[in-house]
């Protein structure tokens, strides 16, 4: 299987730069035949009916999980309707732990967007006092994040992101990697991404580690020319 791509903005980049961005982007895996699958998730302000070769597609971060009604501050999919946006972020730790979405929380937004076919990306991923716990009590802390979640689900892609290793340039061990995805993968036959602190520079070794398919990047992506070596890097794994 070609390996999976993905550049979550978070909070970065402006309607303008975020479309010169994707145009750029999609040109430059036109020109280079490149078909590795190629996901961003732009901020919600700068989503846009993006015209895109087929192996590239936008998605939200988040959104709520209603077609519209009085949700102040939430977006729903009548605004994805807008723009054809058929691909959603889901359980991302920023959400989780910054923003206080409970697991309840996320399995209403899932079933939602499962009921609606979307692509989930679905996030999970200890903080540092549960990985410092060791691997068992890291694998049980993960898997409960599952709860309520259909793995059967045909359209999901799952990121392992460790929290302590988001945004902070640590990554865990490639043995550590190496453990929790393929005990990960026992669980579900689904692509599985690494996220954290992936960079140009450890991207390769990464992609080389056995069961994982992929990655979801946050700080190094937001660099075009950077994301375009790391594009790549996986189009040669
Ligand atoms: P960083 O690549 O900045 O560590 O972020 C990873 C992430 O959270 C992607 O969703």
């Amino acid at each position: 299987m070609k390996k999976i791509i993905a550049s979550n903005f978070k909070t970065n980049h402006t309607r303008k730069s975020t479309k010169e961005f994707i145009v750029n982007v999609n040109s430059f895996l036109n020109k280079n035949n490149i078909d590795n699958e190629v996901i961003i998730f732009p901020t919600a302000t700068a989503l846009d009916e993006f015209v895109t070769v087929s192996n590239l597609s936008v998605g939200a971060q988040n959104a709520y999980y209603v077609k519209n009604g009085s949700f102040t501050g939430e977006i729903g999919t009548e605004q994805l309707d807008e723009f054809g946006i058929k691909t959603i972020l889901i359980g991302h730790s920023e959400r989780r732990h910054n923003i206080g979405e409970s697991q309840k929380d996320i399995t209403l937004k899932y079933n939602y967007y499962k009921s609606l076919g979307y692509k989930i990306v679905y996030c999970v991923g200890e903080p540092l006092e549960v990985k410092e716990q060791g691997i068992s009590q890291t694998l049980e802390y993960v898997f409960n994040q599952f709860d309520g979640i259909d793995l059967e689900y045909d359209n999901v892609i799952i990121a392992y992101e460790p929290v302590w290793a988001i945004g902070t340039g640590l990554t865990p061990s490639i043995e550590d990697i190496e453990t929790i995805h393929k005990k990960l993968k026992k669980k579900l036959q689904k692509p599985l991404l690494y996220g954290g602190s992936v960079k140009p520079t450890n991207l390769a070794e990464i992609l080389a580690i056995p069961n994982v398919d992929g990655t979801l990047i946050g700080t190094s992506s937001w660099n075009e020319e950077d994301f375009k070596s790391m594009i790549t890097t996986t189009n040669k794994a």
